[in-house]
């Protein structure tokens, strides 16, 4: 079996890491991943928007199955032209991955299906929106989401119209997220702990897989700005089995009933991200593939997945999680001056006492790139370091102690990923 992942980050190190140790598997190429993922794992470039091109590198390395990772392609219709082509892929078609590219479209769909989720309003103009934030129908503070994919930028917090108002002029009439911002959602204020929670989902059929919880913010204690993510464990210890329970009925099953009835059956990996309301788990975005950080988090913790990525549209797998005897704790090093704009560059040491000292340790690099003999810094979230361990407190000392052997001028990363999964106890 000759497997292709696509994309570049650490989420597909950590998928192609996984994929390779698996039974049967005898190759994994991730395209057009890093200098980092090269290291261990043979890449070949590609520009992953160009669905044609990514047609011609699965034919010419014979791959049997494509795996893949960020969503801009799914959005792009690549799944559509692998299927049509009869080639075999993991992801969701346009129609379906529409979850995630379209929050207007995912809000009306929740809406339809009685999914829970905040109230909303979609708003077309920036008029419609100024209006529906002076009527003050959501309160003070609410939500303003962009409704096209912004890299992870579309959505502020507003704490007050003023900010709500600057929020709604920024994506409509500026901009500032190009066509991304042709309609905004607002939305109700929720709050509770977050959780994501993943699920294979192939038609109607699913597994669930396991939980996460994400660190959105740059610095401790969930301060300063919004980032990519900044770190992640897995399993979230607010998952009790009751509430998955509540999950899978309330969320998951209507929602993949609900997407094979509208005529978009969805294959993939989808990712709810919850929100733990006095009123239940409600649903604050669906994302229609594998999280980053949460993948890194994750993948480690699950039985062999091949399987259930090759399962036939529509057919059951017979795959379940064994309840977990492993946690993760996975932390993400970041380049200076993360998540602004980012200075590269800057030579990374100490991956080879990494590599050498440090038990249940993997590093999955995303923003690196060869320089010389060495690895230097490209982007803003540099690498994630996952440690596995029995427990939490084990994990959070296993990774940091790796974290502390690397080093590059600027390097920034949160002390505090698993304290959350300590407290919660
Ligand atoms: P996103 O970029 O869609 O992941 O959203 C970023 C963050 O905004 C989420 O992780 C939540 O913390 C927050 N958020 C989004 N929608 C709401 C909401 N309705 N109420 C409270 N917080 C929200
Ligand atoms: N960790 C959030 C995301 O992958 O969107």
């Amino acid at each position: 079996m000759r497997i292709l992942v696509l994309g570049s980050g650490a989420r597909e190190h950590a998928l192609a890491w996984k994929l390779s140790s698996e039974p049967g598997v005898t190759h994994v190429l991730c395209a057009p991943g890093n200098a980092g993922i090269a290291r261990t794992i043979p890449t070949r470039p590609v520009e992953l928007l160009d669905t044609a091109a990514v047609i011609r590198l699965v034919d010419q390395e014979r791959i049997d199955l494509t795996v893949v990772g960020p969503e801009a392609p799914l959005g792009n219709g690549l799944a559509d032209r692998f299927e049509a082509e009869g080639r075999r892929v993991f992801g969701p078609t346009r129609g379906a991955a529409q979850l995630e590219t379209s929050k207007a479209f995912a809000k009306d769909f929740m809406h339809r299906h009685g999914v829970p989720t905040a109230r909303y309003r979609v708003c077309a103009s920036a008029q419609d929106a100024l209006t529906a934030v002076g009527s003050g129908e959501f309160g003070d503070a609410l939500v303003v989401k962009a409704d096209g994919l912004a890299a992870g930028k579309g959505v502020v917090v507003a704490p007050d119209r003023a900010a709500a108002e600057a929020a709604i002029t920024g994506a409509m009439v500026d901009r500032s997220f190009g066509d991304a911002g042709a309609r905004v959602v607002l939305e109700e204020l929720l709050t509770g702990p977050e959780v994501s929670f993943f699920v294979v989902a192939n038609g109607e059929h699913y597994v669930p897989l396991l939980s996460a919880q994400d660190h959105k913010r740059i610095f401790d204690n969930d301060e300063g700005p919004n980032t990519g993510g900044m770190g992640a464990f897995s399993p979230s210890p607010l998952m009790t089995p009751a509430l998955q329970q509540q999950i899978e009925s309330t969320i998951v099953q209507p929602v993949l009933r609900g997407m094979a009835a509208e005529g978009h059956p969805f294959r993939g990996f989808l990712y709810c991200g919850l929100m733990l309301t006095p009123d239940g788990p409600t649903v604050i975005e669906f994302n229609v593939r594998f999280g980053d950080p949460e993948a890194q988090a994750v993948l480690p913790l699950l039985p062999e997945l091949t399987p259930l990525l090759l399962s036939e549209p529509g057919r059951q797998s017979r795959f379940s999680v064994p309840s977990v005897a492993l946690v993760s704790v996975a932390v993400v090093l970041a380049a200076h001056r993360y998540p602004g704009d980012v200075r590269t560059g800057d030579v990374i040491h100490g991956l080879d006492d990494v590599a050498r000292d440090c038990r249940d340790v993997q590093m999955f690099f995303a923003g690196v790139t060869q320089k010389g003999n060495d690895l230097v810094t490209s982007g803003g979230r540099v690498m994630t370091v996952m440690a596995t361990a029995p427990s939490f407190e084990i994990a959070i000392a296993r990774a940091y102690e790796a974290a502390s052997k690397i080093k590059f001028d600027g390097m920034q990363y949160r002390r505090d990923i698993g304290r959350k999964a300590l407290s919660a106890r």
